[in-house]
């Protein structure tokens, strides 16, 4: 079992546990566990959404070309992610991750 630490919009800190490919995505263990309102695409990268900042702990994987178009619209942030792109690895224990939701930025 791995945890991930998700700092949602309110503020509030939850470590969450979970199995690798447990859900198909972050995103998806994000909304299956508390209570956020993110995915208005359900996960396709069209929306921003689901989007979230890296604040601790390392992580890397590769963004695939529709991610990074997205991503694109917010060049002025560092370390964002569309957390339905990233899968539930071993990868992203111990990191911790703030929900930014691209509704609230633009
Ligand atoms: S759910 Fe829409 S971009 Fe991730």
């Amino acid at each position: 079992m791995y945890s991930v630490i998700i700092i949602d919009s309110f503020g509030e800190i939850y470590e969450l546990k979970y199995s690798p490919n447990e859900y198909y995505s972050l995103m998806e263990l994000i909304i299956n566990t508390i209570v956020e309102d993110m995915g208005d695409c359900k996960g396709r990268s069209w929306c921003g959404t689901c989007m979230v900042k890296l604040v601790k702990g390392i992580y890397s994987s590769a963004i695939l070309t529709e991610e990074q178009l997205k991503l694109n619209e917010f060049s002025e942030l560092e370390y964002e992610r569309l957390s339905c792109q990233i899968p539930l690895t071993k990868e992203l224990n111990n990191t911790t991750w703030k929900v930014l939701d691209s509704r609230a930025i633009i």
